[in-house]
């Protein structure tokens, strides 16, 4: 049917998939995905897709080269199977940290991933919590940045947030933490986070705003290694910081990860299903995952019918 809207999903994050498929009444698009023996992925789109108007979820987790080169094949397939228009739905985006120069002869590999999508047959974008706002600008193609920050905010809205700071761990992360301190009504402080090169311990040399004997709640885009945050509330609790409460969009929790949170004297790590967590959440009983299901499927249903997708910030 023209203009029909088909949900199909690669391998990243199914359990997504699926429950923006219910909060959308559509059932998951049929497809199959087999690597031949040579190691190279096949990808074939079970169902007719001619004119509609198709969206493929692709969350980047390990992986992640295997993961990019499924969702563009299978881009590619619902192309030459004319789909009319294709969303790349990307609710963590790959490389997404690989969106600078800072150093000599590297590559901005977030810009390549954004040509890659173009070349495969993506029309459009729908992702969440880029790590800088400007990867948006590496596409020539509409994005759109859906943010987390109203989910969480929900999430602390139903404590009791008497004598609480929002935390922005970096100054980078010092405006999208402004906007959620404001929202939640709490003076923000700041931390002065200095890494060198590819260093998993980054160091915390000041802490710009009162944190003694405040509980505090920071907020980042994600924690991979945990480095970071272990370093943060190391530097908060030598500040006099009371509780501390950690949020973050995507939970990529790799490497020594786990471990170390279990060591955290935190009261509690909240994070979104960007990112599939449930096997590590059931190990760590302070992890609350929140489900950005319904945002993504309402920013679906948005952009089938056309209606503004801004208004789902608030
Ligand atoms: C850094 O710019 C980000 O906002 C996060 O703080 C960082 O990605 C976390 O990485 P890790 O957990 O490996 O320190």
């Amino acid at each position: 049917m023209r203009d029909q809207l088909k949900v199909f999903a690669c391998s990243g994050n199914p359990d997504l998939a699926k429950e923006i498929c219910r909060f959308l009444s559509v059932k998951l698009g049929d497809s199959s995905v087999m690597k031949f023996t040579n190691d190279n992925t096949k990808v074939k789109i079970e169902e007719n897709v001619r004119e509609a108007d198709v969206f493929v979820i692709q969350s980047s987790v390990p992986p992640v080269n295997d993961g990019i080169m499924e969702l563009l094949i299978m881009i590619d397939a619902l192309k030459y199977a004319s789909a009319k228009r294709i969303t790349a739905v990307l609710p963590y985006y790959p490389y997404v940290r690989s969106d600078k120069k800072d150093e000599p002869r590297i590559s901005i590999t977030a810009r390549l991933v954004a040509d890659l999508l173009k070349t495969a047959g993506t029309d459009r974008v729908l992702t969440m919590n880029l790590h800088s706002p400007q990867i948006a600008g590496f596409f020539e193609i509409p994005v759109d940045h859906l943010a987390a920050t109203p989910i969480l905010c929900r999430h602390f809205e139903k404590k009791d947030l008497n004598c609480h700071v929002l935390v922005a761990p970096d100054a980078g992360s010092a405006k999208r933490a402004g906007r959620y301190a404001n929202r939640l009504h709490l003076p923000l402080a700041i931390l002065d986070k200095r890494r060198s090169g590819d260093d998993e311990t980054p160091a915390i040399e000041n802490i710009i705003g009162d944190v003694e004997d405040r509980n505090v709640i920071i907020f980042d885009d994600e924690i991979a290694t945990g480095g970071s945050i272990c370093e943060t509330v190391d530097a908060l609790k030598r500040h006099g910081a009371k509780d501390i409460y950690v949020s973050a969009v995507h939970p990529v929790l790799c490497g020594s990860a786990m471990e170390r949170i279990s060591d955290l004297p935190i009261k509690e790590l909240v994070v979104t299903n960007t990112i599939p967590v449930h096997d590590k959440a059931a190990q760590e009983p302070r992890i609350t995952v929140l489900s950005v299901a319904p945002l993504f499927a309402k920013a679906i249903s948005h952009i089938h019918s056309g209606e503004s997708v801004s208004n789902l910030f608030s």
